[in-house]
């Protein structure tokens, strides 16, 4: 039996019921594949049908504010994807009369859309043959067929689409395509797969080598960058506090923060005069007193960067009128460490 076949065999008893196979659309597809290149299915599935019920079509999505799509992507991090998704919404309403297009080509060329993203919709929506590639897919055929090619390298990309793509030949695109993904997703995982009770396991050559565990390769040892940030969380005495939307470039770019000090090493705390600078910057002269909120650094993961974050409370004396009511505080798209804190200091 071919490979596609065995493999769409399994996918039709272990296919797993999402929203977006329920109804498939360009639109649905495209979110949820977004989604999903930030998060496991599981997780996805309330910021996929938040998408969907706030966002029911492309055209409410490009006439959204970019605050809302923030607030609703908030949590999923990477936020450059979720204003891509509006950037994208807009070419599609604006240029394309609201329907997507189906050339493989031209979704390529929208923002946000890679090689990855398109073969995804054009296979799963228009019957095309495009081989998606993504971390699931190099696992498997990397184990499978012994690609010993490092995943990170930048030829890997072209020499495992050229495999999937060979594979695919014959099998209906979406189903392929789906299929191996879920395979990954749900027999061949990362650590310890059932490596006994798989469909491929007389074929697949890292099982009969032994070499499961060391497939597939990476070359690159990611380099982590240690950042030192600490928020200052200003209270004045109507209990409001100060925000800033972040403008630069960046992972948090255009999410709201509380005025942020980066140090270049551990700062066990802060001098008064240091503070007053600080608040001089926003125009504010009272005096105040300061604690520091959490006891121990909060530490934040990223792909290429460890965050070490601290929240210093500055009460203020004097009736300075900051911008923000506590009670709104909610409103505002936050990165996920300081929603974290806004939920503890703020809503409790
Ligand atoms: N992971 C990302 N996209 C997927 C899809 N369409 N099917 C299964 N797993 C996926």
């Amino acid at each position: 039996m071919s490979f596609h076949k065995k493999l769409i065999d399994w996918f039709k008893e272990n296919r797993r019921s999402f929203p977006w196979r329920d109804n498939i659309k360009p639109y649905n597809i495209w979110l949820s594949e977004i989604i999903l290149q930030q998060t496991r299915a599981a997780q996805g599935i309330p910021y996929y049908e938040s998408f969907i019920s706030n966002f029911p079509t492309v055209e409410k999505l490009a006439l959204a504010e970019e605050d809302h799509i923030m607030k609703i992507w908030q949590g999923l991090g990477y936020y450059s994807r979720a204003r891509n998704l509006h950037a994208t919404a807009k070419i599609i309403t604006n240029q394309h009369h609201g329907r997507f297009p189906s050339d493989f080509n031209q979704i390529k060329s929208l923002k946000g859309i890679g090689d990855y993203t398109a073969s995804a919709i054009v296979s799963i929506c228009f019957d095309q043959e495009q081989a998606v590639v993504d971390g699931n897919v190099y696992r498997v055929l990397s184990r499978i067929f012994g690609m010993y090619q490092p995943i990170d390298a930048s030829r890997a990309y072209k020499i495992y689409k050229e495999k999937a793509q060979d594979l695919m030949k014959g099998a209906p695109p979406g189903d392929f395509n789906q299929a191996i993904m879920e395979f990954g997703a749900l027999q061949c995982v990362p650590k310890n797969p059932n490596c006994q009770g798989c469909i491929f396991s007389e074929n697949c050559l890292a099982f009969r080598q032994g070499k499961v565990s060391l497939l597939p390769i990476k070359a690159k040892k990611i380099i982590v960058k240690n950042r030192y940030l600490n928020f200052f969380v200003l209270i004045d005495k109507f209990k409001n506090t100060l925000l800033q939307k972040r403008e630069a470039k960046g992972i948090w770019q255009n999410l709201y923060q509380f005025p942020l000090v980066e140090t270049f090493g551990k700062q066990e705390d802060f001098k008064k005069h240091q503070v007053k600078s600080l608040l001089a910057e926003h125009q504010i002269t009272s005096d105040f007193v300061i604690d520091k909120w959490n006891d121990q650094p909060i530490f934040q993961k990223l792909t290429h960067q460890k965050l070490e974050i601290n929240f210093w409370i500055v009460n203020l004396f004097d009736s300075s009128n900051l911008g923000t009511q506590s009670c709104r505080i909610q409103d505002y798209p936050m990165p996920k460490v300081l929603q974290n804190f806004r939920d503890k200091f703020f809503i409790n």
